[in-house]
Order: C-alpha cells, then structure tokens, then sequence
C-alpha cells in the first residue's frame, strides 16, 4: 500500500472528506493546510490573523507561511519515527510543490502517489453552497475555483510528468468514490 500521498482538485472535491476517512482507517497523519489555517484564525493567532482576510476573498495564503507550517509537521513526524502521511490541499501551486521536494529530500522521504479528484464544476458548488462554510458563498466559490484553475492545476502537469498522477472521479456517493482512492493506492 502506498502511504505517502497528496489529495488534489478543485474546491469541493471532496479531498478533505476522502483523506480523512482514509487517514483514519489506515493510520496516516491527515495535514490539510485549509484545517490547520482555520484552526490558526479561530485561535486568533498572528498567523491566523494574517490568513484570515486573504482565506475570505479565496484566495491563497503566502507560500512561506503555509511552507512553515507543513515542514514543522513533516519534521515532527520524521523525528517521532515516521510513517505515512497524507497531505490535502498543499502544494497548492508550482512554488510549493517545488519547496514540498527540497523538504522531502531533506527528509530522506518520497510522493508515491498523487491522488487527483474530478468533478464538474456545478457539482462542486452545490456541494459548497450547501456547506456553507465562511467562504463558501458563491462569489467568493467562484473566485476559488479560478484560483485552481490558474494556480494548481499546473500541478496536474507537473505531477504526471512525475508518473505520480492517479485520476479519480469524484462523483456519486462518499463510499463508492474512497473505493475508487482505495483500489488506486493498493
Ligand atoms: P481548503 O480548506 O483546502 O479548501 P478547498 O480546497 O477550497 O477545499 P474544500 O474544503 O472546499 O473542499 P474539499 O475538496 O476538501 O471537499 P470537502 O471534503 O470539504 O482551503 C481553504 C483556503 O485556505 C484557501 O482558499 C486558501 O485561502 C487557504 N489555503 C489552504 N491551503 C493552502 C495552501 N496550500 N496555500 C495557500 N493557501 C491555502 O467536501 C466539500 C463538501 O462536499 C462538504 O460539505 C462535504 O460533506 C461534501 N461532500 C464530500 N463528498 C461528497 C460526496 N461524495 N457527495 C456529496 N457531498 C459530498
């Protein structure tokens, strides 16, 4: 089975609700950089109050902030023995991807599969819109997905020239889709 994985595709996707039910029940760390930041501004932290305002208009964080707190986390589990991890919604551009390889070389570490989920565009904001989560109110949801578009999904290129890239469809139930993640992750 591969355990060192990142979910990637557009807001909505579903990569949160996948990663987590797959860290849970193979004993991965699940770091999603979207949890992590939303637990930075409901602390009210200096960090979470730089990303809040910048989270509100959907779009994304510096690099070396989000950079900062992955290779804290990476780090720790490294130092505590290792083990697989999944990483959800970073590297969220070409930069941090580029910084993501520098960090896992240090670490001695390596991708082995990147798990990239598809779904239609009116499927993601429904699925959004009745979330309802801060930023999910359709302006702010359509500005997230051109943020995608323009952004990580370079990255889709960049991880298939890897030979790391496993498409899924992320539509119909949430079973049936982690049964998809499941027979592609061995
Ligand atoms: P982040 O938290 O990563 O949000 P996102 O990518 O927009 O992803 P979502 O959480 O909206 O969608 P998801 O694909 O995880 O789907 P989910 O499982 O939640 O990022 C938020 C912000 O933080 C960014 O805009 C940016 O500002 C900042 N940020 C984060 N990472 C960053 C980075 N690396 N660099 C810079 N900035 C960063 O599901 C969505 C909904 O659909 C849920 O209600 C769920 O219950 C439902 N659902 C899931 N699966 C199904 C299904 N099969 N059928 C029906 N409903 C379903």
């Amino acid at each position: 089975m591969k355990q060192r994985l990142l979910f990637l595709g557009p807001p909505g996707a579903g990569k949160g609700t996948q990663a987590q039910h797959l860290a849970e029940s193979r004993g991965l760390l699940h770091l999603s950089t979207g949890d992590l930041l939303r637990g930075e501004v409901a602390a009210g932290t200096p960090l979470g109050q730089e990303a809040k305002t910048v989270m509100a208009r959907g779009e994304l964080v510096s690099d070396a902030l989000v950079l900062a707190i992955v290779r804290s986390r990476l780090k720790q589990q490294a130092q505590a023995g290792g083990g697989g991890w999944l990483l959800d919604g970073f590297p969220r551009n070409v930069a941090q991807a580029d910084a993501l390889a520098a960090l896992l070389e240090e670490l001695g570490q390596q991708i082995e599969l990147v798990v990239l989920m598809e779904l239609d565009d009116a499927v993601l904001v429904q699925r959004l819109l009745a979330r309802g989560r801060a930023d999910d109110n359709e302006s702010v949801i359509r500005h997230r997905l051109e943020v995608y578009r323009q952004q990580t999904e370079p990255l889709i290129a960049y991880y298939r020239e890897r030979d790391l890239l496993a498409p899924v469809e992320a539509a119909g139930s949430v079973d049936a889709i982690a049964e998809r993640i499941a027979a592609v992750i061995g």
